[in-house]
């Protein structure tokens, strides 16, 4: 059973739910948490993004957009996209990358119908399995920078995303940032190292993304207040052969800052790494996204230091489903997964932004703040 736990200006049920089956028909497709990307018009971009993480999202500002791509292997031929398993074409106009693999790296190039070049995206997605990771509590360094010898000075070096947000406010925390390789030449641009070595067919040991973590502690932002949306999730149960269990946090990503907490007590990558923690692990390569358990007790996730979901695992499963006051229960029948939770929250969203825009076009004056903030989600 799962249930979402909700702020108390919610509308009431009987409204709610038939909005959220007509949502259900057009939200389904675009669940998850997608990276977008996108690029000045006709400009070619290169980004390094991680695999094995998000789902990307290329933008192509012209509808029935045609792509094409070219991987590495394939000495520069464009292939025909819809040979490639893991993308697909929306009808926005966008290409959707999900679950990325190194293999995917390569050139990505949109057409509008008449053959114009609109968008063209080199993406080099680095393999989220050699993460180097290292924490700054811990004294641990990251990767040094290297040298190619190829006879044009070129350095192999560790390009750093900007630190994401503290994964808490108002509590110690910690705060974490990306690191992609990158190649440089003197005098020119760098390039991420799967393109460039990709196109002189080499390999290297030093071609890995980093991340770094460090401890933090920042207040609450004035503007900061939480919604009190949240899923609350009764239908983790601990195998009994493994007694363990993976609880998987909703809108997390290793692309933002995600806390998971035990009985109140946070669980620190700094715990972790150092292996002074071992009652849990959280897993690495999806930056957290994922946390293991091995006995029972309240847990709970924070992504963007917001609360977005509880977890109450047992040894054995419920017998009795209980009617928890002052939240709304999910229509989900026998749906027992992650996913249910997940969607059945997403599709809340959907539904109170619909809900707040109903509200907006009625009362125009008394709704403005909430839609603000669902619009902010
Ligand atoms: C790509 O493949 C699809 C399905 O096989 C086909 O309908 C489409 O015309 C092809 N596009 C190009 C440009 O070849
Ligand atoms: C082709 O289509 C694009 C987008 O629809 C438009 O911006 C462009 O001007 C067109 N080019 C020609 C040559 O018709
Ligand atoms: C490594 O190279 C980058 C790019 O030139 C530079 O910014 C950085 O300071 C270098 N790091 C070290 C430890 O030399």
């Amino acid at each position: 059973m799962s249930s979402v736990a909700a702020g108390p200006q919610l509308p009431s049920q009987s409204i709610m739910f038939p909005i959220l089956w007509l949502l259900l028909g057009f939200t389904l497709p675009a669940l998850g948490f997608h990276i977008p990307v996108s690029c000045p018009q006709a400009e070619k971009c290169q980004r390094a993004l991680l695999s094995d993480s998000s789902d990307v999202l290329l933008s192509c500002s012209v509808s029935k957009a045609h792509w094409s791509y070219s991987g590495l292997s394939k000495d520069g031929h464009l292939v025909n996209l819809s040979s490639v398993s893991n993308v697909e074409m929306r009808p926005e106009g966008e290409l959707a990358i999900r679950n990325p693999s190194p293999y995917n790296t390569g050139l990505y190039l949109c057409q509008a119908k008449n053959g114009t070049q609109v968008a063209q995206y080199e993406i080099d997605f680095q393999d989220a399995n050699k993460l180097h990771v290292t924490h700054k509590g811990l004294g641990q360094s990251p990767l040094p920078n290297s040298t190619l010898n190829l006879g044009n000075m070129e350095l192999v070096y560790t390009q750093w995303e900007p630190w994401q947000r503290c994964n808490r406010c108002g509590k110690p925390g910690e705060r974490k940032r990306l690191g992609f390789c990158y190649i440089k030449e003197p005098l020119k641009d760098p390039i991420p190292c799967g393109l460039y070595l990709g196109k002189l067919r080499m390999w290297l040991v030093r071609a890995r993304p980093e991340v770094q973590v460090e401890a933090c502690h920042v207040q609450c932002e004035d503007s900061y207040w939480f919604t009190g949306d949240y899923v609350v999730f009764d239908n983790f149960r601990l195998m009994e052969e493994s007694e363990s269990a993976w609880l998987s946090c909703p809108l997390a990503s290793i692309y933002r800052p995600v806390q998971w907490e035990a009985n109140n007590t946070p669980l620190t990558w700094e715990g972790q790494l150092s292996s002074r923690d071992l009652s849990t692990f959280m897993d690495l390569l999806k930056g957290g996204q994922q946390l293991q358990i091995f006995q029972p007790a309240t847990y709970r996730c924070f992504v963007d230091q917001e609360l977005v979901a509880q977890f109450n695992p047992t040894k054995k499963r419920p017998e009795t489903q209980r009617w928890q006051p002052g939240k709304i229960r999910a229509p989900l029948g026998k749906a027992d997964s992650v996913l249910e939770g997940l969607k059945l929250m997403l599709l809340m969203g959907s539904a109170l932004v619909v809900i707040g825009l109903l509200c907006k076009v009625f009362h125009p004056s008394q709704s403005k703040k909430r839609s603000q903030i669902l619009l902010a989600k």
